[in-house]
């Protein structure tokens, strides 16, 4: 099973900003270390090189890092050149019942058509960003689950779990 996860803004789909996650909620940052763990994460260029040092690769994990330059270095992780690429190395890993893509935006647009499952933490903020998650509404209408939550700060969000229709 491919499982696209991200946290997004609700409304506006925003994702990222300057390089960096737009939303940090550490209940949601514990929470996808333990969804992932285990299991191939797919990811692309700029997302690895966003990651902290220190967490770079994501311990316990496959990491699998997508660009066009094949001579790429990413110490700790598989370098591959397409999302093809990416879904056939993944299998290979631990894990690989559940192969999960973790961004950012130009990779989850890739991956959409192959998508069994998303995983999203839909937060309730219209703050916009320069990256985005793809449309998934019309092709993902099956709501698998809902849990709501809110931050100590008053920050709304939910996790939601769909799976195509
Ligand atoms: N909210 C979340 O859950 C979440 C999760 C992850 C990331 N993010 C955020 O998202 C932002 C990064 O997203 P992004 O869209 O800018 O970048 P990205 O998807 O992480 O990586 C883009 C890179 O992937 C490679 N790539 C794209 N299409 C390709 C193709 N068809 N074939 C081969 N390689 C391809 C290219 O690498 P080369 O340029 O090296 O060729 C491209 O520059 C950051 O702000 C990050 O913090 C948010």
């Amino acid at each position: 099973m491919i499982t696209l996860i991200a946290a997004i803004g609700e409304g506006t789909r925003a994702l990222g900003r300057h390089g960096d996650l737009l939303y940090k909620i550490p209940e949601d940052l514990a929470r996808f270390r333990a969804r992932t763990k285990g299991h191939p994460v797919v990811m692309g260029r700029k997302t690895w090189e966003s990651l902290p040092d220190r967490a770079r690769p994501l311990p316990k994990r496959a990491n699998i890092v997508i660009t066009r330059d094949a001579s790429y270095g990413a110490p700790g992780a598989v370098v591959v050149t397409s999302i093809e690429d990416a879904f056939r190395k993944a299998k290979d890993a631990e894990g690989a019942d559940e192969i999960f893509v973790i961004g950012g935006g130009e990779i989850y647009a890739l991956a959409l058509p192959y998508a069994d499952r998303l995983d999203l933490t839909l937060v309730d903020d219209d703050t916009e960003g320069d990256a985005y998650f793809p449309e998934y509404e019309r092709e993902f209408t099956k709501e698998i689950s809902r849990e709501e939550h809110e931050t100590p700060e008053g920050l709304k969000y939910a996790w939601v779990n769909f799976e195509r229709t």
